[in-house]
Parts: C-alpha cells; sequence; structure tokens
C-alpha cells in the first residue's frame, strides 16, 4: 500500500516548517500545470489560446456585508459552455492560489457568469479587494461534470447552506427548465444570512426556509424541513444538497430511510481542476473518484465525508498563518 500523500493546497513556501517544505513540490505541480508543453495542452492553456482573454468584473454586490459577495464577470467562450454544476477555478494574481467556484448562473447572451464566494482566508479576501471594472487574472472552465438532469426526475428536492445556496441555484434552474418540480429548502443562522431566496422564489414551486434562531421559516435546519417534507410528500425523485460538508452528510443520513436518489456537490480542495494532481481525491463507494473530473457531484449515500472533512482541514495552519500575513501586510507572497 502506498503511503498517502496530501498535497498541499498553494504555494506554502512561507510558511511551511523546514522540516515539511511543500515548496519545491508546490514549484513542480505549478511547473506542471503552467509549462507550455508542445504534447499536452493543458485547461490553462486552453483558456489563454481560445477563449476569453480578459475577465472583467462587470458587477460586484455584497450580499452578506464583509463575508458574502456576487461577482458577475465577463467571460463569453464559459458562459457559452457552461452547464448546471461547472465550476471555474481563477487567480488573482500571477503568483496566486487558484480558487475553485462554482458558476452560479450564466447569461450566453451578455457573455457573464456569475459566481458567489465567501471570504475564507487569504485568497478570497484578495479576491474581494476587487471591484467593478477590475480584471481578474484567468479563469479556467467550464470544469467538472455538469449535473445530470433527467426530464422525468418527478419532484427535485434541492436543498442549500450557507454560500452553497448559490451553486444550489444553478442545479434548481436547470431541474425547473428541464420539466421538472423543484422545490428549494435554503437554510442560514438568521433571516438577514439567508441568500438567493428571491432569485429561487422567480422558479421554484416551493421555497421553504430554515433558521437556526427562527427569524425566518421554521427554526432549526434544513435537514429538519427535508425530513418533514420526505415523510408528506410522495414522488420525491432525487434530492441534491449543496453546502458545508456537515449539512451535506446530515442531508445524505436524513434521505437515507427514505431510499430516495441523494446527490452532493463536494468542494475537496483542488489545485489543477484537471485530473492531473489528485489534490481532490475523495472516497465514493469505497473507490478512489477526482472530484474535479469525476464530480463534483456524487452519490450522497457512498461518500466517505469523514475522509472528506479531514482532508479539508489538513492545512489549517498554514491557511491560517497565510491569512494572517496577508492581514498584516497585503502582500501576495
Ligand atoms: C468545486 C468547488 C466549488 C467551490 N465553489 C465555491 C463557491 O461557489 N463559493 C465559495 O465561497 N467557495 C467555493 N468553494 C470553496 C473555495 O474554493 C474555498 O473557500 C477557497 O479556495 C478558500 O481559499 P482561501 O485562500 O480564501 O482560504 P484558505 O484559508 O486557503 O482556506 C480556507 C478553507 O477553504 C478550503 N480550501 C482552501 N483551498 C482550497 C482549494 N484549493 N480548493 C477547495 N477548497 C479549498 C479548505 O476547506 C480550507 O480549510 C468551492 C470549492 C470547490 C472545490
Ligand atoms: S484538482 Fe487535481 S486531480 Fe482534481
Amino acid at each position: 500500500m502506498p503511503p498517502e500523500v496530501v498535497y498541499p493546497p498553494r504555494c506554502m513556501s512561507h510558511t511551511a516548517p523546514a522540516t515539511n517544505c511543500y515548496a519545491k513540490e508546490n514549484a513542480q505541480l505549478r511547473a506542471a500545470f503552467h509549462w507550455p508543453s508542445p504534447t499536452r495542452t493543458s485547461a490553462w492553456d486552453i483558456t489563454r489560446m481560445n477563449a476569453d482573454k480578459t475577465f472583467t468584473i462587470l458587477d460586484k454586490e455584497q450580499l452578506i456585508p464583509g463575508q458574502t459577495s456576487k461577482l458577475v464577470v465577463s467571460a463569453p467562450q464559459i458562459a457559452l459552455k457552461a452547464k448546471p454544476g461547472n465550476f471555474v477555478i481563477l487567480r488573482i494574481a500571477e503568483k496566486g492560489e487558484r480558487i475553485p467556484l462554482t458558476i452560479a448562473d450564466t447569461d450566453p447572451e451578455a457573455g457573464t457568469i456569475t459566481m458567489v464566494y465567501l471570504v475564507m482566508g487569504k485568497s478570497t479576501a484578495m479576491l474581494d479587494e476587487l471591484d467593478k471594472g477590475d480584471e481578474i487574472l484567468d479563469l479556467c472552465g467550464p470544469l467538472g461534470k455538469p449535473t445530470h438532469i433527467s426530464t422525468e426526475a418527478g419532484t427535485v428536492v434541492c436543498v442549500g447552506g450557507g454560500t452553497g445556496v448559490a451553486a444550489m441555484h444553478h442545479i434548481a434552474k436547470g431541474h425547473h427548465r428541464a420539466g421538472n418540480k423543484v422545490v428549494a429548502v435554503i437554510g442560514a443562522r438568521s433571516k438577514d444570512l439567508l441568500l438567493f431566496e428571491r432569485e429561487l422564489g422567480q422558479f421554484c414551486d416551493k421555497v421553504l426556509i430554515a433558521t437556526n434562531d427562527g427569524s425566518a421559516g421554521v427554526q432549526g435546519f434544513v435537514t429538519g424541513v427535508l425530513q418533514d417534507y420526505l415523510e408528506n410528500e410522495s414522488d420525491i425523485g432525487e434530492v441534491v444538497a449543496v453546502g458545508p460538508v456537515p449539512m451535506m452528510a446530515a442531508v445524505a443520513e436524513t434521505t437515507r430511510p427514505f431510499e430516495v436518489k441523494t446527490t452532493v456537490s463536494l468542494n475537496s480542495i483542488m489545485l489543477d481542476g484537471i485530473g492531473m494532481c489528485g489534490a481532490c481525491r475523495v472516497t465514493v463507494a469505497g473507490d478512489t473518484r477526482f472530484a474535479c473530473v469525476d464530480g463534483p457531484e456524487f452519490d450522497g449515500h457512498e461518500v466517505d465525508f469523514t475522509e472528506l472533512s479531514n482532508r479539508l482541514a489538513a492545512f489549517k495552519t498554514m491557511e491560517q498563518a497565510a491569512h494572517d500575513h496577508y492581514c498584516k501586510c497585503k502582500c501576495d507572497d
């Protein structure tokens, strides 16, 4: 059995302990992904060669001040090809880290894509410094397998938590366009932190809400609302869940006794996003799968959520150090 290799999420040359230097490994990874190869064209090269050359931010809206923002970015080629479930990976500086973000919406006619991000650490804090009119250095996509949308799914219950509601919105829209009945279940700590309630209300058959403090909808978690719905309604063809890992794990456990197909969208750590580095490995039904190319959507009843949580937390100390360093000097080293 080969030893488990956990790649760092990004270049950690400034924060890694000397005995555990990821810098060389990361330089090799970066070289592999950026080096123009005569025999192999990476998705990054493709983006630069034949797709959009500039990615201008056309609109920015703070959905939750200081925490969550929505960007509308000019990316005509990606807007044309993107489907629900796809994501992009962007960089905002030459030495910058790659940030995977789900495509929350597209407007092929206007040539734009919409992304919603939560400020988590250094890179999303840097992204948040950009404003309307600024350029994103590069943006690769659409990546990942699109959502499987059947025209005969019956009722599809789409559950979203936190920023995941934005990603879920695009999937829900896809099911609605395919003629399925769509019920959205969204949750947040309180009413003012709810996202996309209005947008979902425009096409969903129902929007059910759960807030921890009871300031909107039912007091409690989305899983409570989902449990009620499963107990009282028949003809539920599928449940889709997008949000924090513990929420998706809880949704999968809620639906398991009802034997309802449950799809989750995994946000494992990603580097290249094109299946070469192995950073995004997840275990599904006992097999190793790469979330970037085999997913990001998988059968929620088969995902090893404990392993996923552990892998997501593997670089916490370094991420914190990088964020603290950035907050102090605002440099992108
Ligand atoms: C397919 C996919 C779609 C995503 N869509 C969205 C989205 O629509 N909106 C949104 O707010 N976030 C999304 N994320 C998560 C987002 O990429 C991370 O929050 C972001 O990269 C954090 O970077 P940071 O430097 O700000 O934080 P850091 O301090 O570097 O990390 C904070 C936490 O973010 C996660 N993270 C860090 N690096 C990565 C990485 N390279 N890939 C994935 N997760 C990472 C880890 O859990 C980490 O503990 C998505 C992730 C994936 C894989
Ligand atoms: S991110 Fe590298 S293989 Fe998936």
